[in-house]
């Protein structure tokens, strides 16, 4: 099998790995899968990877677990970056476009991005990857695509997406430590959109909101582009810690019933509705009422800050496509009604697509864009233009992320 046809995604959360191996048969448009795994996460905090070495081992547990001869037929993962130490920031470039018949090639599109590129960001903050919004040629706004195009000057606006780099060179650490090979690293909501958004909806205005154990994550999209992008340090995790103290239950109970019992809305006809949980050394009893409403507090909390954050880029309310959720938050029932009723937009599950074989379950959404994204760029060498700058921004990327690691 060639071993350019495999491709692994890992998904490094905080309350899993998800490591998935799929294969690209030529003339097929979906993926196949041929192997998942989850394995329980250690190391990680909030969507960050803050133990490296508890991370590897994790990898490589994980990894060790994909079928021989797979695992020996594949030469790199690529992976997600998550966290709230992610953020967003808007720029600028200008150059003269080189040729004398003023026809615009790429290199004078990797010219301007790169002048977009030189910002200040704080202290230990780097550039992970850059969007081009729009291209100007001579004051002409609001061109997607300048290659072939005609002008003097050529300007870029740019969204910058930058991380702490003690975060990724923690990540870059564990990867590396279990001696596997990096193809690339995506911004967790970033993969997630990829299997789970249509180009249409990007195209209208949507916004993609995961959920996690650790961390919920918003990516919004607008005229096909990436408009903004926020982590809020809240997930899953802090429901599961609010039934604990709300009921005196211990963690892995209070986890337990989350998922058995839990509910973001109550329904009217179960209002009394007493749960009983048999099996403890004292009998833990408590109504559906109470679940319900400890679950509600919390993911109202999370949406207020998603609810902030939109308007802050004048978008609350104002997303024809509406929101999309993913991640294990996305489970809990009456989440669908909840959101629309907090956040007044049209909300509907993400299910993953482009990859057969796979569950439908908006938890695999990150892996599976993952995957994606490298089928992508592992186009077999059937590259559009496009895709070949797109290719070579990649390995740029990677290049650069993994020179922090050469002394
Ligand atoms: N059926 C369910 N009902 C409610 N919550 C669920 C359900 N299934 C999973 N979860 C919760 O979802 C969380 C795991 O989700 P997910 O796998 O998306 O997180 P992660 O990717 O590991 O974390 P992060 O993205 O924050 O780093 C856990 O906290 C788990 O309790
Ligand atoms: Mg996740």
């Amino acid at each position: 099998m060639p071993q350019s046809h495999i491709i692994t995604a890992v998904d490094i959360g905080t309350d899993s790995i998800k490591t998935l191996v799929v294969k690209k048969n030529n003339g097929d448009s979906d993926l196949e899968v041929l192997d998942i795994i989850f394995t329980s996460s250690l190391g990680m905090r909030k969507g960050v990877v803050v133990n490296p070495d508890k991370v590897s081992k994790n990898l490589q547990n994980s990894i060790a677990e994909i079928r021989e001869p797979l695992r020996q037929s594949f030469n790199g993962i690529y992976t997600n970056i998550g966290g709230n130490h992610l953020f967003v920031t808007s720029s600028h470039g200008l150059v003269s476009v080189s040729r004398a018949d003023q026809k615009i090639s790429r290199e004078d599109i990797n010219r301007v991005i790169q002048a977009a590129e030189v910002v200040n960001l704080p202290l230990n903050n780097e550039i992970l990857e850059t969007f081009p919004k729009e291209f100007i040629i001579d004051g002409q706004k609001g061109i997607k695509e300048p290659l072939g195009m005609r002008g003097l000057r050529l300007e870029v606006e740019i969204l910058a997406l930058c991380v702490f780099s003690p975060y990724l060179k923690n990540l870059t650490q564990a990867i590396l430590d279990s001696n596997l090979q990096i193809n690339d690293v995506i911004f967790s909501p970033l993969a997630a959109a990829q299997a789970v958004l249509t180009p249409q909806q990007k195209e209208v205005g949507v916004a993609l909101i995961d959920i996690g154990a650790g961390a919920t994550s918003l990516a919004v999209f607008e005229e096909g582009n990436l408009i903004h992008t926020a982590v809020f340090p809240l997930g899953s995790i802090n429901i599961t810690n609010d039934i604990a103290i709300g009921l005196r239950t211990e963690i892995d109970i209070a986890e337990r019933i989350k998922k058995e019992f839990g509910s973001c809305l109550l329904q009217k006809n179960n209002k009394k509705e007493k749960i009983k949980i048999p099996q403890l050394k004292e009998p833990l009893v408590f109504s559906k009422k109470m679940l319900a409403e400890i679950i509600e507090a919390r993911i109202e909390e999370i949406l207020d800050l998603v609810n902030k954050d939109l308007k802050k880029i004048s978008r609350q309310g104002l997303l024809p496509a509406g929101i999309v959720l993913t991640g294990g938050g996305a489970k809990l029932p009456k989440i669908v009604e909840l959101t629309k009723k907090e956040l007044k937009l049209p909300v509907r599950i993400g299910i993953p697509k482009g990859i057969s074989g796979i569950e439908e379950d908006p938890t695999l959404a990150t892996v599976c864009g993952l995957a994606l994204r490298g089928a992508e760029s592992d186009d077999d060498g059937h590259f559009s233009d496009i895709g070949k700058g797109a290719v070579k921004e990649v390995i740029g990327r990677i290049k650069k992320i993994l020179k922090t690691f050469i002394p």
